[in-house]
């Protein structure tokens, strides 16, 4: 096996909990950077990458990194990399690129550069002049940041949101990497009382059921890197043996969903029946004016309208009026929540223990979190 270089792309500010997230699946050299975490494994690392990170959005596989100033020296420096390790004879490749503050700009000249010298390089090994494409998919993205170029292929395919479970959702939902984010950064036991007063799709009761049950959020989906020649088919399948019998059938967490739009939530039973995880979630049709905290030590995480997609401003703010009203009055129950109101505090009514800055899409957010008194130790 050999040793090889990846990287984890993530969200602008989810860099440290991606990270944390390698570091428990034992991977090693994890460093991070904006919207980056990088790391080493083997071929093995593929796998297991693709089905067990919660929040990044997909896990790229590095060629080759170098400084290049001119076309020349991205050219000879892109052929003499070990193509062929990868792409076979009839390897269907496309170059995706970006350039960031580098002297290459032209991002469709580097592209087509990059192109015909991966050509140049897989003609010399296949002894061929005439490449058909006609077998598995490799897209390559050359990335070029402060003259510093970055050969990668992507080996997840669709992102890594895209877990299968969600057929249907509200208008603005939450990717369930955000939503796996937010719970991870909550520091959420499956002991404790979980709940989202505005769940619309179900992604955050649904994520936190799949972390209380361990199971792998990529454990049923497919990746673009199954087809890839040089990954025996049974390290996919070893991957996804070891997560089943992973999985805590016998756990039954208290974690409660509730919207008040009736289609919601017939929506967010519907996709908690795909994910398998009905069984661990309760569902209820509520205004979140009417939620009354009938236990302690509860965490509360939601992603309500922010009247930027959705709803009107007054609804809105009455909204978080309201959360204000309810979950301050409880001590023992934490509090978090996304928007991208920058009044929020005021309107909660008290300042934020901690505020993480966050993008939900393209939408700058924080991440409002207040913390409850620690339940007694057992
Ligand atoms: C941004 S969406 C939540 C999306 C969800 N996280 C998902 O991934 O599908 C906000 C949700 O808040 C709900 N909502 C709005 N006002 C509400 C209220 N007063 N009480 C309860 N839910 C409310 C909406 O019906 C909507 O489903």
């Amino acid at each position: 096996m050999s040793q090889l270089k990846f990287i984890a792309t993530t969200a602008f500010g989810l860099e440290a909990t991606v990270k944390r997230e390698i570091q428990k699946l034992g991977f090693e050299n994890i460093s991070s950077n904006d919207g980056m975490v990088c790391f080493s494994g083997d071929e093995s690392t593929i796998p297991k990458a693709n089905i067990h990170l919660r929040s990044s959005d997909r896990i790229l596989l590095m060629i080759g990194q170098f400084k290049a100033f001119s076309f020349e020296e991205l050219f000879e420096k892109t052929k003499s990399l070990n193509w062929s390790d990868w792409i076979p004879k009839n390897g269907n490749f496309i170059i995706t690129g970006k350039s960031i503050k580098s002297q290459l700009y032209s991002v469709p000249d580097c592209q087509s550069i990059v192109e015909k010298a991966i050509i140049e390089n897989l003609k010399k090994k296949y002894k061929i002049n005439w490449f058909e494409k006609t077998g598995a998919k490799y897209k390559i993205q050359a990335a070029i940041l402060k003259d510093t170029v970055t050969l990668t292929i992507d080996t997840t395919g669709d992102s890594l949101h895209k877990r299968g479970y969600r057929d249907s959702a509200v208008i603005a939902p939450l990717k369930e990497t955000l939503a796996a984010a937010l719970i991870e950064l909550s520091f959420w036991k499956k002991d404790r009382i979980f709940l989202d007063p505005t769940c619309g799709s179900g992604t955050i009761p649904i994520e936190a059921a799949l972390i209380a049950k361990n199971i792998a959020p990529g454990i049923s989906r497919k990746f673009v890197s199954e087809s890839w020649e040089n990954i025996p088919l049974r390290f996919w399948k070893d991957t996804r043996c070891k997560a089943y019998s992973e999985i805590d059938i016998n756990i039954k967490p208290e974690i409660f969903g509730s919207d008040i739009d009736p289609k919601a939530i017939e929506i967010a039973k519907h996709n908690a029946i795909n994910a398998g995880v009905d069984d661990c979630i309760h569902f209820e049709i509520k205004p979140l004016k009417d939620i009354s905290l009938k236990k302690d030590y509860g965490i509360c995480i939601c992603n309500p309208p922010y009247a930027e997609r959705m709803g009107e401003l007054i609804d809105v703010e009455n909204l978080y009026k309201d959360m204000g009203r309810i979950f301050r009055k409880n001590k023992t129950w934490s509090f978090y929540t996304i928007t991208s109101h920058e009044g929020f505090e005021k309107l909660y009514g008290q300042k934020a223990d901690k505020k993480r800055k966050l993008f939900n899409g393209n939408v700058k957010t924080d991440y409002y979190q207040y913390y409850g008194t620690r339940p007694p130790k057992k």
